[in-house]
């Protein structure tokens, strides 16, 4: 199917940039002596460490799956050409601006420059006094910027254990070394997640804590090359695949946690995965991606600065508004909806001369002063029906979980036997209080009788952009085909034998038993 302009011009920013930047931050890789380091930094093994020298030939690429990003001759295309384009401008202002001169600067943005930007404040919140701790910064685009967090446990044993790092600024760090003072040094550093805005930090985040121990989620991943992990910057010799068995984790952190891991559930040109930890004294879940909550408070980190959230508060790009709490709130409540939609139903999107015609760089020198849209719709209803509960984001909901509920659900079941009383999500609203069953409720889209009667579940019209997608990528075979839902007229075995279980270096997609 085809996208109407109108759409297009939606996405001309917000998808556009992602797609260009995150390529950044993959292709830089082309650059490197791919014969000379074809497999370094792949474990093929549930707790394997990286080897450190090739230990096969040559090919880069060693999925089960052909390569789809490669011409079938081993000759760079025109888009890959553009790519490194891409890459090599993001490389050079990364390069001229790598200088850290305050606390909040991040040297190195420009490995995935969106915003914040190189300034990146952080702030740290006490969730349990002397045990866990939070860092959050602000990541995004268009002024769509929402928290990205790290925590911080303390090991019963000594020292820390960190879950999904963010950018390892001066302020990030100092915060982190007052808590090695007090009680002992990073032990462990863990990235939960396939998804670059996590790894893209995690690897220089490492680098600075020289004696931990570093633990990947499953299926790491690079586009359009696979690059091996040590290429994004994980050290070598102290990097490890997150192990699946309790007889496989290290003493020092396997006393105090269970874990679970989903998928990674492999499409042709990405992944998902996540590996969630439960720490047993404190009965609290970590989480990177699976669930959040949607709330009408405005997270602090946006206390310094309320520049997103004045931008987006506006009806139209001449409205004038004073920065007050309620103005805020509104602010943030389409943040949060274009971060979940993209083009949530709300906007009316101007076309390519109307946006170019009225741009006002005078009353918001961002993006040269294009506001692209207006806000004519109801948002409130949109932004009230995903409170209410746990939230699975809705891009989870339509592109990828749904391709393997099976999977999936059998995941959250095992999550939902843990006692858990408290959850700490990588997004949005921060230590919530919420239990096993609970962050099992959030999946039941993934079943036959839908979503109960007030949990969230977001509004057919705000899914528009997100089933168009589904239908394009379905389409062109970058994601397969959507099986039944659970519990309907399908058995167990039936939905399974609908999924495709791809693979990607070695690696495949779980499959549940029938
Ligand atoms: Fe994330």
């Amino acid at each position: 199917m085809m996208w109407k302009t109108t759409q297009a011009v939606a996405l001309l920013v917000l998808c556009t940039v992602v797609s260009l930047l995150l390529t950044v931050c993959s292709a830089f890789s082309s650059f490197a002596p791919t014969n000379q380091f074809a497999t370094v930094g792949y474990s093929n093994s549930n707790t394997g460490r990286i080897r450190t020298r090739c230990e096969t030939p040559t090919k880069l690429h060693t999925s089960s799956e052909p390569n789809n990003n490669n011409t079938p001759d081993g000759t760079v295309s025109r888009r890959q050409i553009g790519e490194l384009t891409i890459a090599s401008i993001g490389l050079g202002t990364s390069f001229l601006g790598t200088r850290e001169n305050k606390p909040t600067d991040y040297g190195l943005w420009g490995i995935l420059p969106i915003g914040p930007y190189k300034t990146k404040k952080t702030i740290i919140e006490t969730i349990v006094p002397d045990q866990i701790w939070t860092l959050d910064q602000k990541f995004g685009i268009l002024n769509v910027q929402v928290p990205t967090r790290t925590t911080i446990i303390k090991l019963s044993g000594g020292g820390l254990f960190v879950y999904d790092p963010i950018a390892a600024t001066p302020e990030c760090l100092s915060f982190i070394r007052e808590l090695e003072k007090e009680h002992g040094a990073v032990r462990h550093i863990v990235l939960g997640s396939v998804a670059i805005e996590h790894k893209v930090y995690a690897g220089v985040f490492a680098q600075k804590f020289p004696e931990a121990q570093v633990w990947l989620q499953r299926g790491q991943y690079s586009f359009p090359t696979d690059l091996p992990d040590s290429f994004l910057g994980f050290p070598l010799g102290r990097t490890n695949t997150l192990p699946l068995n309790k007889e496989d984790a290290p003493e020092e952190w396997k006393k105090d946690f269970d874990w679970d891991t989903l998928g990674p559930v492999i499409s042709r040109d990405g992944a998902f995965g996540e590996t969630v930890f439960y720490h047993k004294e404190t009965k609290t879940l970590l989480c990177t991606d699976t669930v959040l909550e949607v709330t009408e408070e405005v997270p602090a980190i946006f206390d310094s600065d309320h520049t997103p959230l004045l931008y987006h508060a506006r009806d139209y790009m001449e409205e004038k508004l004073d920065d007050s709490e309620e103005v805020r709130k509104k602010g943030w409540r389409r943040v949060v909806l274009f971060g979940l939609f993209f083009s949530p139903q709300a906007i009316r999107i101007k076309t390519v001369d109307e946006a170019l015609s009225s741009r006002r760089p005078d009353i918001n020198p961002d993006f040269a002063g294009i506001y692209p849209f207006d806000w004519v719709g109801d948002d409130v209803s949109s932004f009230k029906a995903l409170q209410g509960g746990l939230l699975v984001a809705p891009i989870l909901q339509k592109l990828i979980l749904n391709r393997y509920a099976i999977e999936t659900l059998d995941f959250a079941d095992r999550v939902a036997k843990w006692d858990i009383k408290r959850i700490i999500p990588a997004h949005l609203k921060n230590n919530l209080k919420y239990t096993g069953k609970d962050y099992r409720a959030a999946f039941s889209f993934l079943e036959a009788s839908g979503t109960p009667p007030g949990l969230p579940k977001p509004l057919a019209l705000d899914l528009k952009t997100l089933n168009d997608a589904e239908i394009n990528l379905t389409e062109s075979g970058a994601i397969i085909k959507c099986p039944p839902l659970v519990g309907g007229d399908f058995s167990r075995a039936e939905i399974i034998a609908q999924e495709i279980y791809k693979c990607r270096g070695g690696m495949c997609t779980p499959k549940s038993q029938a």
